[in-house]
């Protein structure tokens, strides 16, 4: 997730843009770059690696151009550096993109092959070249005259592109800029006599409170108007829309916290990590291991290391690794690990996950693993991050920049890589057949609705699998999870159980509700409250039983008979179409019905919002919860 930015106008644009950029910093904040331009001048492209700060000094103060394009970066293909900083040029032409190019290496190959010279270890880089390559072939048809528009070069350009993108493009001597958008956010602010583009409304307000936002495959030419066309260049009439949103309000896209944007961009978050990983023809998952398949197959354990949420996802990897796999996995707490003398025996491989990359504990114990010659992959968020100087290799997750202390997409994406992961080593080890790796791949991609599905089942917006409670009254009108969690917002105690791989996800809903309402909760494999924790249940305390369908469902019912016993509260989380936990459950939220390796991902969803609702209704400081810090780099 990054942002870009562009201006046309009579002012100078470079402040300009670099204010806009500076607005969207939450977007990613890792390199950056401008392009500046203008009728009969040469474009000049200034970048450098980090914040915006450190572009602005780059930045001569008398650059009297008028137009220019900038970008921020969250980086997903090659580390933070100048070189793989935006804007990417080709002989006068220069792009900025929010997206991923998954085809980018088959293009790549092409352009080479056509003699292009690559500088850059980014996806973006094929698209400057495609044009320039494709306005040279336009020229050398034509009688020399420069025939062909950089529009209708881009109308043809984005056509060979897969995946998604926002792009601000520009070429030498040019006025206009061009802008188009695949499954990319982009708006276009309309001014006086100067006219804006972002990926986010966030940055225009200051300037404009006119805004157009650009639907898929639409073009529009920026100049001092702005032209609007469809994907087949035929013009088109947009009427600019008037945005009231405070500032502040506009940086979290409307959302009072940015847990709570966090927790609705995991649809998104999703299909950006599935994105170019999921081969359904060839049942395949391509993903860039340091694991070659003889050592996948050799494999007789893996250890996974990690602290806080990112530990929990661990966990379900561990279940994953040995039920798909038949790897047996040991799950350690980076903190524990480093203090004590790593066991190594067989053939193993550590991995670690963390999504900042900068945990200090989860760096010292990969450190002290490397050196007894295990090989090790990171699961990560941030590309270039310490812990990837560290391991042998990362697989990203791409959840883009989380601002909310509580992790929550990253949460989801760390699962759905460990998921990308466990199905890989099966089908290289022959524990899956093709036709059981596609049923899974079938379902997670269908991952994102299914995410959508349940935030909007739980939230009250009646498109959902919505929930009943004890009245049998269908709550679907007042948003399940809101009146669930101010229901219980007083306990103080909370329970959450789970079996099986569900087990991971009861800790990480105990651990979200901790995080932020300060609520004492407690996470626990059902099947073990009878051997102790049962005696603290006790009349009204409530217990959040997760019981979508799966191998140790009856089990599960038995579990909340247990607790019921005992006066318990019970809040189920399951399957739509369940009738029978209704029987059981004194409140139950319900969730698509998908296969079970998928399940886990929404029952944390639903955790999350508990947790979240909970928290607004005590009122907590939920973005910045007290003694918490994103990532803690210090011992
Ligand atoms: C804590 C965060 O500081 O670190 C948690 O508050 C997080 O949300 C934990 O899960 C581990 O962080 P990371 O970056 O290593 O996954």
């Amino acid at each position: 997730m990054c942002g870009i930015v562009g201006y046309v106008g009579h002012r100078k644009a470079a402040p300009i843009i670099i204010d806009l950029l500076k607005r969207l910093e939450y977007r990613g904040y890792d390199s950056a770059g401008i392009c500046l331009g203008g009728a009969n001048a040469r474009l000049e492209v200034i970048k450098n690696a980090g914040s915006i700060a450190n572009l602005i000094p780059l930045i001569p103060e008398d650059k009297a151009s008028t137009i220019g394009i900038g970008h921020t970066r969250w980086a997903t293909h090659g580390v933070p550096s100048t070189i793989n900083a935006h804007p990417h040029s080709s002989d006068g032409i220069s792009v900025v993109h929010n997206g991923i190019v998954e085809n980018y290496m088959h293009l790549k190959n092409e352009l080479e092959g056509d003699g292009y010279v690559f500088v850059s270890e980014t996806d973006t880089e094929v698209i400057p070249h495609l044009i320039r390559r494709h306005m040279a072939v336009g020229k050398d048809s034509a009688d020399q005259t420069n025939q062909t528009d950089l529009m209708d070069t881009m109308r043809t350009v984005v056509g060979r592109l897969k995946g998604s993108y926002a792009l601000a493009v520009m070429e030498d001597g040019g006025d206009r800029i061009i802008a188009t958008r695949l499954n990319s956010p982009l708006v276009i602010g309309i001014g006086d006599g100067e006219n804006f583009i972002a990926s986010d409304t966030a940055a225009l307000l200051p300037y404009t409170r006119d805004v157009v936002v650009m639907q898929d495959g639409e073009f529009a030419r920026v100049g001092e108007t702005v032209e609007f066309f469809d994907a087949n260049g035929d013009p088109i009439d947009k009427t600019p829309e008037t945005i009231d949103w405070n500032i502040d309000a506009a940086e979290k896209a409307g959302y009072e916290h940015f847990m709570l944007k966090e927790i609705h961009e995991q649809a998104q978050a999703v299909e950006n990590t599935i994105a170019g990983r999921l081969d359904e023809l060839e049942s395949k998952i391509e993903l860039d291991l340091p694991f070659s398949d003889d050592e996948i197959r050799a494999f007789t354990r893996i250890q996974i290391i990690a602290c806080g949420t990112s530990y929990n996802a661990g966990l379900l990897g561990k279940y994953l690794l040995e039920e798909l796999a038949g790897i047996h996995t040991d799950v350690e707490i980076a903190s524990e690990f480093r203090y004590t003398k790593p066991v190594m025996y067989g053939s193993m491989a550590t991995i670690a996950i963390t999504q900042s990359g900068e945990t200090a504990d989860t760096l010292a114990a990969v450190r002290g693993v490397s050196s007894y010659g295990c090989k090790t992959l990171a699961i990560v968020n941030v590309v270039g991050s310490s812990i990837t100087h560290v391991t042998d290799g990362a697989l990203y997750t791409r959840a883009g920049p989380e601002i909310g202390v509580a992790a929550t997409k990253t949460f989801t994406t760390q699962i759905v890589a460990l998921i990308l992961f466990a199905l890989h080593c099966a089908k290289v080890r022959r524990k899956m057949t093709a036709e059981e790796v596609n049923d899974v791949i079938v379902d997670l991609k269908k991952l994102p609705s299914y995410i959508q599905r349940t935030i909007a089942g739980v939230t009250d917006t009646g498109m959902g699998a919505g929930s009943e409670s004890e009245s049998g009254a269908d709550q679907k009108g007042r948003g399940a999870i809101v009146e669930c969690a101010a229901q219980f917002s007083g306990a103080r105690d909370y329970f959450f159980l789970g079996r099986n791989m569900h087990y991971p996800i009861a800790l990480e809903g105990a651990l979200k509700l901790k995080e932020i309402s300060y609520i004492h909760a407690e996470g626990y494999a059902a099947g073990e409250l009878k051997h102790g924790p049962l005696a603290l249940i006790s009349e009204g305390v409530p217990v959040v039983a997760l019981i979508s369908s799966g191998p140790t469902y009856e089990k599960m019912l038995s579990n909340i008979k247990e607790v019921k016993a005992r006066g318990a509260t019970v809040i189920g989380i399951a399957d739509e179409g369940d009738e029978e936990i209704v029987n059981y459950a004194d409140v139950v939220l319900r969730i698509p019905k998908t296969h079970y390796l998928i399940s886990p991902v929404l029952l944390g969803v639903v955790c999350q919002l508990l947790a979240y609702y909970t928290a607004y209704d005590l009122d907590c400081e939920i973005d910045k919860p007290k003694n918490l810090a994103k990532s803690v780099t210090v011992e």
